[in-house]
């Protein structure tokens, strides 16, 4: 893919798609409830397009509505409590590409008396699953992996034993896991997150669908909210039924997050994106880019389906200089509010005084890609000096990035954030790969950006 560096972005988007993590809670959850739930604005991705398929393949009905984005989901939850009617698959399940999918579908088939198998493509059997194995094994089930990775043979168990487990890593995904098993378990099921909270959608995905669920949050602040301490912990009841309930899905925060980052770099830029999702465990990349210094602007914000929904406007400044008392860093329990929007930022930090320093971000080692080694690497090529850690990596800035050939990585947020980058580089950029990975998450992404670039 070529990108010609950009002069500006103009415009205003009404429907960006929605969000993936929400629309493949809202399929499984859907599917685990009685009776038929409409989700509209769902995920255009093949992400969840493949919690779809699999979800087709253990026998629940899925629909798609007209020509919109609407979904239906036929729930197979009509019985008793903790006990769902799914057909046990014929060969493995292919998740794709998508960690989200593997993850919460091994919660899900853990509740079950039958074996299935997850597998996925060359990324996502590399990505590290002991961290679901190790949860659903203390509640009774059993997971094979072949030495901690895909393919996951689950063997289910109904009823589950009802365990407190407290997370090892802060993974939204590993939480979900744990609590959608926790539906077929007798009694409570608590998963405490020591390192912070991570994003909550799950939760308020099954409070809407009728779960009883308890959220504990004991925060201790010390004045720095990047240092704050938090213990949060969530207790679902089981067994559970769940009732269906029509759900919109908001326009996806971490699609949003590239267009919006392009717009606060590149001057006279007036971009606004309306209907995006902004749940304060998933929106810390607005505050991060003011914090940078760039001018951003929540409006017309208010709740939907149990989520917080705005509309947002970026302006854009070139050079950005820092706001007061912001020391340029992102660590600590903010890294999990923006984790899928940290290679952009790296991308954006290099052109704010002062640079940025992102730490406390190994998790980031082990997505679609290395996303620490693939963003050195780009950005190194681009002309950035950058420094490498474990952990994160510092850019300097402001840098003027010069054009280049970069390299996906097979990784869709990688080819978005260096696309951004592109945009505001000198001379033209080549990313390999790029229009193979990038349906991933955003397949309207080249087309909706061309639609408000100026050059
Ligand atoms: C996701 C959680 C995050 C995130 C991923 C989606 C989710 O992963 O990076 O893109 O939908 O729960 P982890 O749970 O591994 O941190």
């Amino acid at each position: 893919m070529r990108i010609r560096p950009a002069r500006r972005l103009r415009g205003h988007i009404k429907g960006l798609p929605g969000d993936k993590s929400i629309s493949h809670r809202a399929a499984i959850i859907a599917a685990l409830a009685r009776g038929r739930t409409r989700v509209e604005n769902f995920s255009t991705s093949a992400d969840c397009a493949s919690t779809l398929e699999c979800l087709r393949r253990l026998g629940v009905g899925v629909g798609r509505e007209g020509e919109g984005r609407a979904v239906v989901i036929d729930g197979v939850g009509g019985g008793e409590a903790g006990r769902w009617s799914f057909r046990a698959p014929v060969g493995a399940l292919d998740c794709g590409n998508s960690g989200t999918t593997m993850r919460l579908l091994a919660g899900v088939l853990a509740a079950q008396d039958f074996a299935a198998t997850l597998t996925g493509d060359a990324s996502l059997t590399t990505r590290p699953m002991r961290r679901v194995v190790e949860p659903l094994e203390l509640m009774g089930a059993r997971v094979l992996t072949d030495e901690g990775h895909a393919p996951l043979r689950v063997e289910g168990r109904r009823p589950l034993r009802a365990v407190s487990y407290e997370m090892t890593v802060a993974s939204a995904q590993v939480k979900s896991c744990v609590l959608l098993a926790g539906l077929g378990a007798e009694g409570e099921t608590r998963v405490v997150e020591t390192s912070g909270p991570t994003r909550d959608h799950t939760e308020r995905l099954l409070e809407w669908f009728g779960a009883r669920i308890h959220v504990h949050d004991a925060t201790e602040p010390n004045g720095r909210p990047e240092l704050t301490a938090h213990h949060a912990s969530v207790t679902v009841e089981g067994p559970a039924t769940l009732r269906a309930r029509d759900v919109t899905v908001p326009g996806d925060i971490s699609s949003a997050a590239f267009l919006l980052a392009a717009a606060a770099l590149l001057p006279e830029s007036d971009l606004s994106i309306d209907g995006v999702g902004l749940n304060p465990t998933r929106a810390g990349m607005v505050r991060a880019l003011r914090a940078l210094g760039a001018d951003l602007r929540v409006v017309n914000a208010r709740d939907e389906c149990n989520e917080l929904v705005g509309g947002v406007r970026a302006r854009g400044a070139g050079a950005l200089r820092r706001a007061a008392g912001h020391g340029g860093a992102v660590r600590g329990g903010a890294v999990a509010r923006l984790i899928d929007e940290l290679p952009v930022l790296a991308v954006v930090g290099t052109q704010a005084e002062g640079g940025i320093e992102i730490r406390d971000a190994r998790e980031l080692r082990v997505k679609e890609s290395d996303r620490i080694d693939a963003t050195v690497r780009n950005l190194r090529a681009m002309g950035a000096e950058v420094e490498e850690f474990d952990d994160g990596l510092r850019v300097g800035g402001p840098t003027r990035l010069r054009g280049a050939r970069l390299a996906s990585f097979g990784d869709h947020r990688i080819a978005m954030a260096f696309t951004v980058a592109a945009l505001v580089a000198s001379g033209e950029s080549w990313i390999e790969g790029a229009e193979e990975c990038v349906p991933v998450s955003f397949p309207e992404f080249f087309e909706l950006l061309e639609s408000v670039v100026e050059r």
